[in-house]
């Protein structure tokens, strides 16, 4: 594994690669990782022939009063599972190779970026965006993988990549959980044993709305009540929706097209994220 901090080293790295008809993968992260980011890594080494890891924590995605200065860090032991999730280049490049002084072009996404996590951080999938298109130029990966636990960032990402003719394709990985159900997260480090007991209704409900859609149901409003039962832990809920997956709409009365049921709530100071798809067969 070549780490790399410039964006001249790595395009110097991947040329002959990529001159040799060799399929680049590519898995942007901001670091901290755990096995939901192993899954991707893994899922792009096993469909690549070579992948670039990029860790970054986007200073341009994170609002005021958000974790940006105290975001975790842990540089070797990200080293340690990228190496063994069989990464061939991990990119780490300072704030100041990304966004130059004088930076001031961004990538401005619609509509899909508005509602569910849009309207509590505003500016965040602007963020995301820019830094996504700038990392997808960088590396010119052939695929890119993306987790499912940030549903509504892969469906901007997605779009972004359509709207501006980005040459990638966006693969989705299913989320990655612990064992009791609980999403992994860089932020579950943020959790205390009280926190992390409470932090688990989120996938709780998540998943016994889940259970019950698979036996049959199909009420909105039904599905909705058994997601929110075991919040009752949680300090706050800042969204609980039921929308479609393709335009991030909420769904009325019953469920009859591809749907997602999202979560975002506050345990101990902590904001967590969360989704299961409910598809009708
Ligand atoms: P980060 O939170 O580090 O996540 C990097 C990637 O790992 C994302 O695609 C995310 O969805 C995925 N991921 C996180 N937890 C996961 C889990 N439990 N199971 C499966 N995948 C999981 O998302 C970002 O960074 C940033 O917004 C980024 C895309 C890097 C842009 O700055």
């Amino acid at each position: 594994m070549r780490v790399v901090r410039t964006i001249a080293d790595l395009r110097a790295l991947l040329r002959p690669l990529r001159d040799e008809g060799k399929r680049i993968g590519f898995v942007p992260t901001m670091g901290f990782l755990h096995e939901g980011h192993g899954a991707l890594i893994r899922q792009s080494a096993a469909r690549c022939d070579a992948t670039v890891v990029s860790i970054f924590v986007n200073p341009t995605q994170f609002g005021p009063g958000e974790d940006l200065t105290s975001y975790p860090r842990d540089l070797e032991r990200d080293q340690n599972l990228c190496l063994e999730a069989d990464t061939t280049v991990l990119f780490l490049p300072e704030v100041a190779e990304i966004y130059p002084t004088g930076f001031q072009t961004h990538v401005e996404p619609g509509r899909l970026a508005e509602p569910l996590c849009g309207r509590f951080r505003p500016g965040h999938f602007r963020g995301v965006a820019t830094v996504v298109a700038k990392l997808f130029n960088i590396v010119q990966p052939d695929l890119a993988f993306f987790g499912q636990k940030d549903f509504q960032q892969t469906v901007v990402i997605r779009r972004m990549a359509r709207d501006l003719n980005l040459p990638v394709d966006v693969v989705v990985v299913p989320t990655i959980r612990e064992a009791d159900g609980l999403a992994l997260s860089s932020r579950n480090t943020y959790l205390d044993e009280d926190a992390r007991r409470r932090a688990l209704g989120l996938s709780q409900g998540l998943l016994a709305a889940k259970a019950a859609f698979d036996a049959g149901e199909r009420q909105v409003t039904k599905l909705m009540d058994l997601a929110r039962g075991p919040l009752s832990g949680v300090d706050s809920i800042q969204y609980l929706e039921l929308v479609d997956v393709q335009a991030l709409e909420p769904l009325q009365g019953l469920v009859d097209r591809a749907a997602v049921l999202c979560v975002a709530a506050f345990v101990g100071g902590t904001r967590l994220i969360d989704n299961v798809v409910l598809a009708p067969s």
